[in-house]
């Protein structure tokens, strides 16, 4: 295979670098891919297979991870009675707070050490099972959470994962990232490698009746730009293209009915399936520019992840649609949306005004500026952006005059 320029890993995932400055493309779309994925159970009552799955991955005295909203809502207990009807001896860690911080992670090892447990639960949203998962990190390799930013830098194998989502959704149950705020630099730092992936993922849709009306929003917006970004990803593939438009359809199809009808069981049961799906896809095909900016708004302001996303995501996939629209066209089919033989540029337009109309629905506000943005913030913020790790698989090039741009039309 003649290669062109030059090759890059990112994850599992080789891409490859254009050298050539008049191409309007700068890069390629990938040539190799590697699908990795947790075991899964999935469906109504799942939670009670995690007690099972952790005994199979040789639990004695399991150490799990929530926080107090998730406590409250009750979800905890049921897996702790099932734990410890199964011979087990859990011990329970809760002292994470949304965006999970630096420090939080490692009292959390301190902890995790002290109790002398073994394998590593999960049940909570993106927030809790990313402390999980940076818990474990340090339980294996030491030192402190901020020193394994990037890719791949997890030396020694971590204990067993096993994460049950609570929020449709982040993904993370399934994917090779944790995102961690730094407390001093007030920015979120990526941290992804392989050792990540959780050993099973247990998607019970019944733990998401409790979740209030915000972040059933919010959490659905972040799943579909989970979506949208693996399928425009640099990184992208066949094997992720398939869960990444099913996620969109889904999100597309179900995320208001669920607004409308919290008990309704079968929209609950397909947003955890869109949620999971999308996951699968940007575990894989990796993200893009809107994650790489949500980080740093959402690392300054501690802010909502899927509510910064849902204001960012139009604006983003305006600037990559100008440059290459035809990936638009399939994810404007999977919307639903009437394309009546138009040009590719339509689909762009069309999906964008897709989002925001949706995002207009479950009440995400207009602009950054309601979240408390201001244009001073900008310049650093785009700084930031050009370090996220996500930034490599958007399929457009984005200087920091680009990604200026795009925060100051998101205001
Ligand atoms: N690792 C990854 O692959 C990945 C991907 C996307 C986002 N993230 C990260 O995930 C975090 C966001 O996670 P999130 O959006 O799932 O929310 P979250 O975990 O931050 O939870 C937000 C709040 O909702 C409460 N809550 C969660 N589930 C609930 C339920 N079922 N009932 C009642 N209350 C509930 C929590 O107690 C918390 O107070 C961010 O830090 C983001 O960066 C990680
Ligand atoms: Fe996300």
């Amino acid at each position: 295979m003649v290669l062109v320029g030059e090759a890059r890993r990112v994850g599992d995932s080789v891409l490859l670098a254009r050298r050539s400055p008049e191409q309007r493309t700068e890069r390629e779309p990938l040539r190799l891919s590697k699908f990795h994925a947790p075991e899964i159970v999935f469906g109504e009552g799942s939670l009670s297979e995690a007690a099972h799955a952790a005994a199979r991955l040789g639990a004695r005295r399991p150490f799990v991870v929530t926080d107090p909203g998730v406590m409250e809502a009750g979800w905890p207990a049921e897996l702790l009675a099932q734990l410890t009807a199964a011979g087990l001896a859990p011990q329970v860690w809760l002292d994470v707070t949304p965006n999970p911080k630096d420090h939080e992670i490692e009292a959390g090892y301190q902890r995790y050490l002290e109790s002398g447990c073994d394998v590593v639960l999960g049940i909570g949203g993106g927030s809790v099972i990313d402390a999980a998962k940076g818990v474990a990190l340090l339980a294996a390799n030491g030192g402190r959470i901020l020193d394994y930013e990037g890719i791949d830098r997890i030396a020694h194998p971590i204990p067993p994962l096993i994460m049950m989502p609570t929020t449709s959704g982040t993904g993370a149950d399934v994917s090779q990232f944790c995102i961690v705020t730094d407390t001093e630099r007030h920015t979120k730092i990526t941290i992804m490698g392989r050792a990540l992936v959780p050993d099973v993922s247990v998607v019970d849709p019944r733990l998401l009746v409790t979740m209030p009306e915000w972040l059933n929003a919010a959490t659905g917006l972040d799943a579909l730009t989970h979506g949208i970004e693996a399928f425009v990803s640099l990184a992208h593939g066949p094997l992720t293209d398939h869960h990444a438009l099913q996620a969109i359809s889904l999100v597309n199809g179900n995320l208001a009915e669920t607004m409308l009808r919290p008990r309704n069981a079968t929209a609950r049961s397909l947003m955890a399936q869109a949620a999971l799906e999308a996951g699968l896809a940007f575990t894989n095909a990796i993200l893009g520019a809107t994650h790489a900016m949500s980080h740093q708004v959402g690392g300054m302001l501690d802010l909502p992840h899927g509510v910064v996303n849902g204001v960012l995501l139009p604006h983003v996939i305006r600037f990559n649609g100008a440059d290459s629209p035809e990936r638009f066209v399939p994810i404007a089919q999977a919307m639903g949306l009437e394309l009546h033989g138009a040009p590719a540029t339509e689909a762009v337009y069309l999906v964008a005004e897709a989002v925001r109309e949706l995002g207009d629905e479950v009440g995400v506000p207009k602009g950054l500026s309601s979240l408390g943005v201001t244009d001073a913030d900008i310049p650093r913020l785009a700084q930031l952006t050009l370090g996220d790790a996500c930034l490599t698989t958007n399929p457009r090039g984005a200087s920091s005059e680009d990604i200026e741009s795009l925060f100051r039309a998101a205001m």
